[in-house]
Protein backbone atom coordinates (compact mmCIF):
# COMPACT_ATOMS: atom_id res chain seq x y z
CA UNK A 1 0.00 0.00 0.00
CA UNK A 2 1.27 3.07 -0.98
CA UNK A 3 1.53 5.99 1.64
CA UNK A 4 -1.09 8.20 0.72
CA UNK A 5 -3.33 5.43 0.36
CA UNK A 6 -2.33 4.50 3.88
CA UNK A 7 -2.82 8.11 5.19
CA UNK A 8 -6.12 7.95 3.32
CA UNK A 9 -7.68 5.27 5.01
CA UNK A 10 -6.47 6.31 8.07
CA UNK A 11 -7.85 9.42 7.84
CA UNK A 12 -11.60 7.58 6.84
CA UNK A 13 -11.15 5.32 9.56
CA UNK A 14 -10.75 8.10 12.12
CA UNK A 15 -12.97 9.66 10.89
CA UNK A 16 -15.98 7.24 11.06
CA UNK A 17 -15.43 6.74 14.72
CA UNK A 18 -15.67 10.35 15.34
CA UNK A 19 -19.01 10.08 13.73
CA UNK A 20 -19.67 6.84 15.92
CA UNK A 21 -19.11 8.45 18.84
CA UNK A 22 -21.33 11.72 18.00
CA UNK A 23 -23.81 9.22 17.35
CA UNK A 24 -23.47 8.01 20.62
CA UNK A 25 -23.24 11.17 22.33
CA UNK A 26 -26.38 12.39 20.54
CA UNK A 27 -28.11 9.47 22.17
CA UNK A 28 -27.25 10.55 25.44
CA UNK A 29 -28.51 14.09 25.11
CA UNK A 30 -30.88 14.79 27.87
CA UNK A 31 -34.98 13.50 26.90
CA UNK A 32 -37.31 16.33 25.99
CA UNK A 33 -38.48 18.15 29.17
CA UNK A 34 -41.71 16.20 28.02
CA UNK A 35 -40.93 13.18 29.02
CA UNK A 36 -38.96 13.77 31.95
CA UNK A 37 -42.33 15.08 33.54
CA UNK A 38 -43.90 12.57 35.58
CA UNK A 39 -47.44 11.43 34.30
CA UNK A 40 -48.91 12.77 37.22
CA UNK A 41 -47.86 16.06 36.94
CA UNK A 42 -48.62 15.59 32.97
CA UNK A 43 -52.02 15.35 34.08
CA UNK A 44 -51.87 17.87 36.54
CA UNK A 45 -50.76 20.70 33.93
CA UNK A 46 -53.44 20.02 31.36
CA UNK A 47 -53.52 22.91 28.94
CA UNK A 48 -49.62 24.29 29.09
CA UNK A 49 -47.98 24.67 25.37
CA UNK A 50 -44.86 24.37 27.00
CA UNK A 51 -45.32 20.59 28.52
CA UNK A 52 -48.19 19.07 25.88
CA UNK A 53 -45.18 19.42 23.46
CA UNK A 54 -46.64 18.99 20.26
CA UNK A 55 -43.73 17.18 18.27
CA UNK A 56 -45.24 18.12 15.15
CA UNK A 57 -48.58 17.06 15.58
CA UNK A 58 -51.89 19.56 14.69
CA UNK A 59 -52.32 22.26 17.34
CA UNK A 60 -55.97 22.39 18.87
CA UNK A 61 -56.91 25.84 19.12
CA UNK A 62 -56.81 26.62 22.90
CA UNK A 63 -59.89 26.55 25.10
CA UNK A 64 -60.14 30.04 27.40
CA UNK A 65 -60.81 29.12 30.90
CA UNK A 66 -64.38 30.00 32.46
CA UNK A 67 -61.72 31.75 35.66
CA UNK A 68 -60.53 34.54 33.15
CA UNK A 69 -64.66 35.68 32.20
CA UNK A 70 -64.47 36.85 35.83
CA UNK A 71 -60.83 37.05 36.84
CA UNK A 72 -59.79 38.65 33.20
CA UNK A 73 -57.73 41.65 34.60
CA UNK A 74 -55.29 39.83 36.37
CA UNK A 75 -51.96 39.79 35.34
CA UNK A 76 -50.38 37.06 34.00
CA UNK A 77 -48.54 34.91 36.62
CA UNK A 78 -45.20 34.48 34.58
CA UNK A 79 -44.55 38.03 32.71
CA UNK A 80 -41.52 36.08 31.04
CA UNK A 81 -41.64 33.16 29.20
CA UNK A 82 -38.84 31.76 26.89
CA UNK A 83 -40.18 33.03 24.15
CA UNK A 84 -42.50 36.01 24.43
CA UNK A 85 -43.03 38.55 27.60
CA UNK A 86 -46.61 39.29 28.46
CA UNK A 87 -47.97 42.71 29.78
CA UNK A 88 -51.93 40.53 29.55
CA UNK A 89 -53.38 37.15 29.17
CA UNK A 90 -52.71 35.70 25.84
CA UNK A 91 -55.84 33.49 25.99
CA UNK A 92 -55.69 32.81 29.74
CA UNK A 93 -52.24 31.69 29.40
CA UNK A 94 -49.07 33.12 30.89
CA UNK A 95 -46.17 33.14 29.26
CA UNK A 96 -44.81 29.77 29.97
CA UNK A 97 -48.25 29.13 28.73
CA UNK A 98 -50.13 27.84 32.16
CA UNK A 99 -53.59 28.45 32.79
CA UNK A 100 -55.45 29.29 35.95
CA UNK A 101 -56.36 25.71 37.00
CA UNK A 102 -52.64 24.20 36.23
CA UNK A 103 -51.89 25.88 39.60
CA UNK A 104 -55.17 26.42 41.57
CA UNK A 105 -57.11 23.94 40.48
CA UNK A 106 -61.04 24.35 39.97
CA UNK A 107 -63.51 23.77 37.60
CA UNK A 108 -62.46 25.31 34.03
CA UNK A 109 -65.87 25.39 32.95
CA UNK A 110 -68.57 27.49 34.35
CA UNK A 111 -68.11 31.02 32.72
CA UNK A 112 -69.76 33.88 33.59
CA UNK A 113 -72.84 34.84 31.54
CA UNK A 114 -74.21 38.24 33.06
CA UNK A 115 -73.72 40.54 35.19
CA UNK A 116 -76.63 39.67 37.98
CA UNK A 117 -74.80 39.35 41.36
CA UNK A 118 -77.00 36.02 41.93
CA UNK A 119 -75.80 34.56 38.81
CA UNK A 120 -71.99 35.20 39.70
CA UNK A 121 -72.35 34.22 43.05
CA UNK A 122 -73.62 30.84 41.66
CA UNK A 123 -70.97 30.42 39.04
CA UNK A 124 -68.27 31.30 41.10
CA UNK A 125 -69.30 28.53 43.50
CA UNK A 126 -69.16 26.25 40.66
CA UNK A 127 -65.86 27.33 39.86
CA UNK A 128 -64.02 27.37 42.83
CA UNK A 129 -63.31 24.67 45.30
CA UNK A 130 -65.12 24.74 48.20
CA UNK A 131 -63.65 24.67 51.61
CA UNK A 132 -64.26 21.41 53.98
CA UNK A 133 -65.44 23.83 56.58
CA UNK A 134 -67.54 26.50 54.51
CA UNK A 135 -69.03 28.35 57.49
CA UNK A 136 -65.70 29.17 59.18
CA UNK A 137 -64.69 30.83 56.36
CA UNK A 138 -67.29 33.36 56.34
CA UNK A 139 -66.44 36.77 56.93
CA UNK A 140 -69.19 39.00 58.17
CA UNK A 141 -71.69 36.03 57.32
CA UNK A 142 -70.30 36.24 53.84
CA UNK A 143 -67.53 34.47 51.72
CA UNK A 144 -65.60 36.54 50.09
CA UNK A 145 -61.24 36.88 49.07
CA UNK A 146 -60.86 37.96 52.68
CA UNK A 147 -60.06 35.16 54.52
CA UNK A 148 -60.66 34.51 58.20
CA UNK A 149 -57.42 36.49 60.04
CA UNK A 150 -56.40 33.65 61.25
CA UNK A 151 -56.33 30.20 59.46
CA UNK A 152 -53.40 28.10 60.89
CA UNK A 153 -55.59 25.26 62.60
CA UNK A 154 -58.23 25.90 59.72
CA UNK A 155 -55.85 25.24 57.31
CA UNK A 156 -54.57 22.05 58.83
CA UNK A 157 -58.48 21.34 58.26
CA UNK A 158 -58.58 21.74 55.32
CA UNK A 159 -58.53 19.94 51.94
CA UNK A 160 -55.26 19.70 49.79
CA UNK A 161 -57.47 21.21 47.00
CA UNK A 162 -58.44 24.03 48.51
CA UNK A 163 -55.43 24.45 50.07
CA UNK A 164 -54.00 24.58 46.57
CA UNK A 165 -56.78 26.98 45.24
CA UNK A 166 -56.40 29.91 47.72
CA UNK A 167 -52.57 29.51 47.68
CA UNK A 168 -50.78 27.20 45.30
CA UNK A 169 -47.18 28.80 46.79
CA UNK A 170 -48.23 26.97 50.09
CA UNK A 171 -45.21 24.32 51.68
CA UNK A 172 -48.14 21.81 51.89
CA UNK A 173 -49.11 22.11 48.19
CA UNK A 174 -45.93 23.28 46.62
CA UNK A 175 -44.80 20.14 45.32
CA UNK A 176 -47.24 19.33 42.88
CA UNK A 177 -47.64 23.29 42.16
CA UNK A 178 -44.76 25.36 41.65
CA UNK A 179 -42.13 21.80 41.98
CA UNK A 180 -44.10 20.03 40.51
CA UNK A 181 -42.52 19.47 37.22
CA UNK A 182 -39.08 20.24 36.52
CA UNK A 183 -39.58 23.80 36.38
CA UNK A 184 -39.30 24.65 40.53
CA UNK A 185 -38.65 21.57 42.01
CA UNK A 186 -35.19 22.58 43.47
CA UNK A 187 -36.56 26.05 44.91
CA UNK A 188 -39.59 24.08 46.17
CA UNK A 189 -37.56 21.69 48.20
CA UNK A 190 -34.91 24.24 49.36
CA UNK A 191 -37.23 27.38 50.89
CA UNK A 192 -38.92 24.42 53.21
CA UNK A 193 -35.72 24.53 54.85
CA UNK A 194 -35.09 28.28 54.54
CA UNK A 195 -34.36 29.65 57.65
CA UNK A 196 -36.65 32.14 57.21
CA UNK A 197 -39.63 29.24 57.11
CA UNK A 198 -38.17 27.21 60.14
CA UNK A 199 -37.38 30.26 61.94
CA UNK A 200 -34.50 28.09 63.55
CA UNK A 201 -31.00 30.18 65.10
CA UNK A 202 -33.15 33.43 64.48
CA UNK A 203 -34.16 33.87 68.04
CA UNK A 204 -30.68 33.03 69.28
CA UNK A 205 -28.41 35.42 71.47
CA UNK A 206 -26.19 37.13 69.87
CA UNK A 207 -22.97 35.65 71.47
CA UNK A 208 -23.87 31.91 70.33
CA UNK A 209 -24.98 33.25 66.78
CA UNK A 210 -21.69 35.67 65.95
CA UNK A 211 -19.74 32.34 67.85
CA UNK A 212 -20.28 30.26 65.29
CA UNK A 213 -19.55 32.43 63.03
CA UNK A 214 -15.92 33.08 64.19
C1 LIG B 1 -68.46 33.94 38.15
C2 LIG B 1 -67.23 34.63 38.44
C3 LIG B 1 -65.99 33.81 38.85
C4 LIG B 1 -65.46 32.72 38.21
C5 LIG B 1 -65.98 31.99 36.97
C6 LIG B 1 -64.26 32.39 38.95
N1 LIG B 1 -64.08 33.27 40.00
FE1 LIG B 1 -62.54 33.31 41.30
N2 LIG B 1 -63.42 34.80 42.38
C7 LIG B 1 -64.57 35.48 41.98
C8 LIG B 1 -64.86 36.53 42.94
C9 LIG B 1 -66.03 37.49 42.87
C10 LIG B 1 -63.84 36.44 43.93
C11 LIG B 1 -63.68 37.39 45.13
C12 LIG B 1 -63.84 36.66 46.40
C13 LIG B 1 -65.18 36.05 46.58
O1 LIG B 1 -66.19 36.74 46.43
O2 LIG B 1 -65.22 34.85 46.88
C14 LIG B 1 -62.97 35.36 43.55
C15 LIG B 1 -61.87 34.95 44.28
C16 LIG B 1 -60.91 34.03 43.82
C17 LIG B 1 -59.73 33.64 44.53
C18 LIG B 1 -59.34 34.08 45.94
C19 LIG B 1 -60.01 33.11 46.90
C20 LIG B 1 -59.61 33.28 48.35
O3 LIG B 1 -60.37 32.82 49.19
O4 LIG B 1 -58.55 33.83 48.63
C21 LIG B 1 -59.06 32.77 43.74
C22 LIG B 1 -57.74 32.09 44.04
C23 LIG B 1 -59.84 32.58 42.53
N3 LIG B 1 -60.99 33.36 42.61
C24 LIG B 1 -59.48 31.77 41.46
C25 LIG B 1 -60.37 31.36 40.46
C26 LIG B 1 -60.08 30.32 39.50
C27 LIG B 1 -58.78 29.54 39.42
C28 LIG B 1 -61.18 30.18 38.72
C29 LIG B 1 -61.44 29.18 37.60
C30 LIG B 1 -61.32 27.78 37.92
C31 LIG B 1 -62.16 31.17 39.18
N4 LIG B 1 -61.62 31.85 40.24
C32 LIG B 1 -63.40 31.37 38.60
C33 LIG B 1 -65.32 35.21 40.85
C34 LIG B 1 -65.13 34.16 39.98
C1 LIG C 1 -47.88 29.75 38.13
C2 LIG C 1 -48.97 29.45 39.01
C3 LIG C 1 -50.20 30.35 38.97
C4 LIG C 1 -50.98 30.64 37.86
C5 LIG C 1 -50.79 30.19 36.42
C6 LIG C 1 -52.05 31.48 38.35
N1 LIG C 1 -51.91 31.70 39.70
FE1 LIG C 1 -53.13 32.80 40.83
N2 LIG C 1 -51.83 32.70 42.38
C7 LIG C 1 -50.72 31.87 42.42
C8 LIG C 1 -50.02 32.08 43.68
C9 LIG C 1 -48.76 31.35 44.12
C10 LIG C 1 -50.76 33.07 44.37
C11 LIG C 1 -50.43 33.70 45.72
C12 LIG C 1 -51.38 33.29 46.73
C13 LIG C 1 -51.22 34.12 47.97
O1 LIG C 1 -50.26 34.89 48.11
O2 LIG C 1 -52.08 34.00 48.82
C14 LIG C 1 -51.88 33.43 43.53
C15 LIG C 1 -52.88 34.34 43.87
C16 LIG C 1 -54.07 34.50 43.20
C17 LIG C 1 -55.22 35.27 43.66
C18 LIG C 1 -55.31 36.03 44.98
C19 LIG C 1 -55.69 35.06 46.06
C20 LIG C 1 -55.90 35.73 47.40
O3 LIG C 1 -56.30 35.01 48.33
O4 LIG C 1 -55.67 36.91 47.53
C21 LIG C 1 -56.19 35.16 42.71
C22 LIG C 1 -57.59 35.78 42.74
C23 LIG C 1 -55.65 34.35 41.64
N3 LIG C 1 -54.37 33.97 41.96
C24 LIG C 1 -56.34 33.99 40.49
C25 LIG C 1 -55.72 33.46 39.37
C26 LIG C 1 -56.33 33.38 38.05
C27 LIG C 1 -57.74 33.84 37.73
C28 LIG C 1 -55.40 32.84 37.20
C29 LIG C 1 -55.50 32.59 35.70
C30 LIG C 1 -55.65 33.77 34.89
C31 LIG C 1 -54.21 32.55 38.02
N4 LIG C 1 -54.45 32.95 39.30
C32 LIG C 1 -53.06 31.96 37.54
C33 LIG C 1 -50.32 30.99 41.41
C34 LIG C 1 -50.81 31.02 40.12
Amino acid sequence: MSKSRFALTLIIALFSVMLGFAGVSSKKEPAPLNDLIPTQSKSFFPNTSLRSATHGQPTVAPKLEGCVTCHGQIEPMHKYGTTETLDKLNNGKDAVGLTCTACHGGNPVPRKTSDDPQAIQQIKEQAHVRAKFPAEWQRDGKFTGANPERTNTLLARESWEFIRFINPGDLRVVPKTCGGSACHDIESRNVARSMMTHGAMLWAPRSITTAAFL
